[in-house]
């Protein structure tokens, strides 16, 4: 399949909108979203046979599908609406508290910290420059017999950052010390065998770059650790993973029609397309308007664009000037200066960049 502007139209995206900003709201393809309306179609006709009687095999069988795509047993999965969601199961599970101490990074996903603090444990903050050459060392560094959980990004939400999580992972378990991996980016990124590291939490989001209906994320739990863990609102059932699979009434169709988005793709050529195009686009970027461009050779899809903002709220100024001229780019900040991020997603080609250089010379 071609990639780029050719695919764009199995979309519903703004023709009139350059949309380099995927990191932030995954955009779905428009059949997905047909397969997630007939899924809704036949819990409407039906809504007891749908719930009580044949949800549940859906459901086991989505878990499948998805798990194959991230290399893992369906049996240590579990959907959750989203990432947030996911991570509060995780700090609830293991009832995170007053003294207990956790490792961060100062990149840490803003919503995640909120969490963290919420729960009152004390945080051990580590600093990770751009450069760091092995930032799993420096994190490693700050692992103590006294940590309770360390708390690892995949890829940076502040800083499009593909830290080396594995390398964490296993740190972590060679020190006995529990680490949860924030991967909200990682499903249709990273292409990693999660089941032959067995991390011990794990939490993506398939509505990013796994191109599924908003509402579909899933939480991975080590074997041993599942008998721990519990929903933060509880309902009828107890236990992995019926006490997951029926949180109360809710609407499950974004999980169901999430395996039709993973048939879109050949994902070898996805992942390398948004690699390539995100890394030519901001250099071509940095080129027209001579932007800084603190890139990191990650393998990430999203980079970051240093052009020279003091801090938010100039990055969300920048932002929404930029959505006037027709792109769309997330603001994003960091260690106090202001950034754009910008994402390259399937359906993005050179000629968004091209967009986006102009719109900022335009407006700058
Ligand atoms: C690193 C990171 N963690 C967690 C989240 C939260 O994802 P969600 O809003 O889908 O729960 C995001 C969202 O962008 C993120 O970038």
């Amino acid at each position: 399949m071609d990639l780029g502007a050719s695919i764009r139209p199995l979309w519903g995206l703004d023709p009139d909108v350059a949309f380099l900003n995927h990191g932030s709201f995954g955009a779905c393809p428009t059949s997905v979203l047909d397969e997630q309306s007939r899924y809704r179609a036949i819990l409407e006709r039906q809504p007891v046979d749908f719930f009580v009687r044949t949800s549940h095999e859906m459901l086991y069988e989505a878990r499948r599908t998805v798990a194959r795509f991230l290399r893992v047993h369906g049996a240590g999965l579990v959907f959750v609406p989203n990432a947030t969601t996911g991570t509060a199961t995780v700090l609830h599970s293991l009832d995170i508290g007053p003294g207990d101490r956790v490792v961060v990074t100062d990149h840490t996903y803003g919503a995640v910290l909120n969490a963290l603090r919420h729960r009152g444990c004390t945080l051990v903050v580590v600093p990770l420059e751009l450069d760091d050459p092995d930032p799993a060392a420096t994190l490693l560094e700050a692992v103590t017999a006294e940590t309770r959980l360390v708390v690892i990004d995949a890829i940076t939400s502040s800083t499009g950052w593909a830290l080396p999580w594995v390398e964490v992972v296993k740190g972590c378990r060679e020190r006995g010390v529990l680490c949860h991996v924030d991967a909200a980016h990682a499903p249709g990124q990273v292409d990693e065998d999660l089941q032959a590291l067995d991390p011990d939490f794990w939490v993506g989001n398939l509505h990013k770059w796994a191109y599924s209906p908003k509402g579909a994320a899933v939480m991975v739990v080590r074997e041993e650790l599942r008998e721990r863990m519990r929903p933060p609102v509880v309902s009828h059932f107890d236990g992995w993973p019926m006490a997951f699979d029926w949180p109360g009434t809710i609407d499950p169709t974004a999980y169901l029609a999430a395996p039709a988005a993973l048939e879109l793709f050949d994902w070898d050529q996805a992942r390398a397309h948004g690699r390539q195009v995100v890394r030519a686009g901001a250099e071509l970027v940095r080129d027209r308007i001579g932007a800084l461009l603190p890139l990191r050779d990650s393998g990430c899809q999203m980079s970051l664009l240093d052009v020279g903002l003091p801090d938010l709220p100039a990055a969300d100024a920048l932002r929404e000037r930029l959505r006037t001229a027709g792109v769309e780019v997330a603001s994003t900040t960091w260690r106090g200066r202001g950034y754009l991020r910008i994402s390259g997603a399937v359906y993005n080609d050179e000629d968004d960049y091209v967009r986006l250089a102009e719109a900022l010379a335009a407006v700058s």
